[in-house]
């Protein structure tokens, strides 16, 4: 493995330095026929028959495909290719759709039309139908494009949507109904600015929080992972099954990243996951077993290698296992030029990621010159025929069981320019019971939870007055950094929620990030509820090189313990994208809540920080952890491991009264 590595790392290298490299490159491309083995690699052996074997779903319709053969009969190779190339709106215009037939586009984390930093949602439908009318215009076959977005907690690109807590919140709640619920409201509001297709869940299992993108995964747990993508899948495409599938007000939905992302040497982001067969089947595999029988219809490449081979390029698990055995008749995705890793390809060339399986390339701005390089393949017999249509006839497939060839232009679809819908009050109030759910209670020490909304609070921490800070990645913009308070015209601060509370009961409130409250008219408050956390981040820029948030942040603590000497009753509110070790944050605090990170509903914290001005409770904790939480910093731990030994089990969570909290208790 290790020689494997340092071979590759060393062609790596080689590819910036060395003039050679474009003829080494075509010399692997000659000989890349049918893709297995990406260069200089052998792939691990796969025992196909140790895979779960599964029908495809929904079953075949004849129908559908006698419509597809028809069309697959009339299209030039061409058309064909097209069909396998998604490009970014950030560098295709809807007139290059004439010359450039292509299947789907997409807009990428920062991506958005016009490019334009906080693009009003009228504008992405606009764009929707051009894209629409693109395509109708063009002269052959027609072929109706799908616009596929990150709509990984909610339709968070868009200015004023619901946000929801992130993947690793919902695990939490263990309520597949409420998740299930989510996935329907996300749809319905992607469909209000007009794309198709929606890049979630993600059904990564997080086996080291050091990964930055622990958070997209709901849990360590497999189990958990499986029946929370499930529900989101039903919410998001409709029932499998019934007439509601994929019809008005649902999208497309992808699980991603197929497969052993969250699995991967150190937590790396798109690293090399060593796990065993067994592993990746009972680990890593489950969420898929259950995003298939929801009928997904789209399942994403991941970044990540398995034992020293791309995922891209791994034939054995991307058509024998998934396709083949598995019964996936959909198509896979690409993710974000995740071929021009696979040794000799770059992003606007990789026939071996196309015969590895991937159906669709990703390929945001190489999608001219790969277009191009796809139709000589084609032609000289590089990918074969054969593959060509079955990868061709798996998307317009999925296209066909959308509905898309009958749709009209998306404006004129169901819930389509209906902006009050987004972020309309019955979403938001889903994503509030959402965050209560969410909130995981880890220590109440002389039962200081519940406060009494009469007193005087000071709320103190740098998040506590930030919806960014309390969103995180993903949200408006790819890393989820440069949001204002203004950005989300129907969020509300975790500061702005207790504010409501406190004030509904006669009590004072003091904001101060930095804890002071000297200068407070109200003088020594009688609590201080202090908000703390990670700043937002997202893949590529979230690995941590430690989990420990005392040598993080040492200024959150000196502020706890300060709080803590003047005899103030001190509530943390942590908001992380993963457990982190926060083992003196907690002995300098009499209450902590993991509070991950919610969203644009502020006010689900006070829900539970506080009783009801008349002394009832009309709610309570009831979320328990979905990741193991570290005993000492940077250990890796996770349920099943023998011997286990977290700081609070998988599971952990109290309620207001001490006692463990239960799962289906007050929401
Ligand atoms: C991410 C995917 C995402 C895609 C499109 C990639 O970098 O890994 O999760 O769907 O970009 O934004
Ligand atoms: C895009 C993301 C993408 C990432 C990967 C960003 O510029 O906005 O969607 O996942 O690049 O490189």
């Amino acid at each position: 493995m290790e020689e494997r590595e340092s071979t590759r790392s060393a062609w790596r290298s080689g590819r910036r330095a060395d003039g050679k490299q474009a003829l080494i490159a075509a010399a692997a491309l000659a000989t890349a026929i049918c893709a297995a083995p990406a260069w200089g690699q052998s792939p691990p052996a796969v025992d196909v028959a140790a895979w779960p074997a599964l029908p495809p779903q929904p079953p075949t319709d004849p129908k559908h495909e006698a419509f597809v053969d028809g069309l697959l009969s009339k299209m030039s190779v061409e058309e064909k290719v097209g069909q396998l190339i998604q490009a970014d709106i950030a560098t295709i215009r809807p007139e290059d759709i004439a010359r450039y037939p292509l299947g789907s586009i997409l807009n990428g984390g920062d991506s958005s039309p016009d490019m334009a930093a906080r693009v009003p949602a009228p504008e992405w439908l606009k764009l929707a139908d051009a894209f629409y009318a693109a395509a109708r215009e063009r002269k052959g076959t027609y072929v109706p494009l799908m616009w596929g977005i990150d709509a990984v907690h909610g339709q968070n690109k868009i200015i004023g949507a619901t946000i929801f807590p992130h993947n690793i919140g919902l695990g939490a709640t263990r309520d597949p109904a409420l998740i299930e619920k989510i996935g329907e409201i996300t749809a319905q509001e992607v469909t209000v600015t007009g794309q198709d297709w929606v890049f979630a869940p993600t059904v990564a299992v997080a086996r080291d929080d050091h990964w930055g993108r622990t958070y997209e995964s709901y849990s360590e747990d497999p189990a958990i992972v499986a029946t929370s993508a499930a529900a989101l899948i039903k919410g998001l495409q409709g029932e499998v099954g019934t007439p509601d599938f994929l019809g008005a007000g649902h999208v497309i939905a992808t699980a991603k990243h197929f497969l052993g992302d969250g699995g991967t040497n150190g937590g790396k982001d798109q690293g090399d996951t060593l796990a065993s067969e067994v592993d990746l089947i009972a680990i890593h595999a489950p969420g898929y077993v259950a995003a298939l029988k929801a009928g997904v219809q789209t399942i994403m490449a991941s970044y990540s290698s398995w034992r020293g081979l791309k995922m891209h390029a791994d034939r054995a698990l991307l058509t024998d296992v998934l396709k083949g055995r598995m019964g996936f008749a959909g198509f896979i995705v690409g993710d974000w030029n995740g071929h021009e890793q696979v040794p000799g390809c770059t992003k606007s060339d990789c026939p071996i990621a196309t015969n590895a399986g991937v159906d669709m390339l990703m390929a945001p701005d190489g999608w001219r010159d790969l277009f191009a390089a796809m139709v000589r393949e084609v032609k000289d017999g590089t990918i074969p025929t054969a593959r060509l249509d079955d990868a061709v006839r798996r998307v317009l497939a999925v296209k066909v069981r959308a509905g898309l060839f009958e749709k009209p232009r998306p404006s004129a679809r169901p819930f389509a320019g209906k902006f009050d819908l987004l972020g309309a009050p019955e979403h938001r109030a889903v994503a509030r019971q959402a965050v209560r759910e969410s909130l995981v209670l880890l220590k109440n020490a002389g039962s200081v939870l519940p406060l009494k909304p009469g007193r005087r609070i000071l709320v103190a921490g740098d998040a506590a007055d930030d919806i960014g800070r309390q969103s995180g990645g993903w949200t408006l913009s790819w890393q989820g950094t440069g949001n204002l308070n203004g950005d989300f015209p129907h969020g509300q601060s975790i500061y702005a929620g207790i504010e409501e509370a406190v004030g509904a009961g006669g009590g004072t409130v003091h904001l101060s990030p930095k804890g002071e409250f000297q200068d407070s008219p109200d003088g020594k408050p009688d609590a201080a509820i202090v908000v703390i956390g990670e700043r937002p981040y997202a893949e590529m820029k979230g690995d941590l090189v430690t989990t420990s948030w005392s040598a993080m942040h040492p200024e959150d603590l000196a502020l706890l313990k300060r709080l803590n000497a003047a005899g103030i009753p001190v509530v943390t509110v942590f908001l992380s994208g993963r457990p982190l070790w926060v083992d003196p944050e907690l002995d300098a605090s009499d209450a902590f809540v993991a509070a991950w990170l919610p969203g644009t509903e502020g006010g689900g914290i006070a829900d539970l920080l506080f009783e009801k001005p008349d002394g009832s409770r009309p709610y309570d904790f009831r979320g328990t952890l979905s990741f193991s939480w570290p005993r000492v910093a940077d250990q890796v731990v996770n349920v099943g491991d023998v011997p286990y030994e977290p700081r609070f089990p998988v599971g952990y969570g109290l309620t207001l009264g001490g006692a463990p909290a239960a799962q289906g208790a007050t929401p």
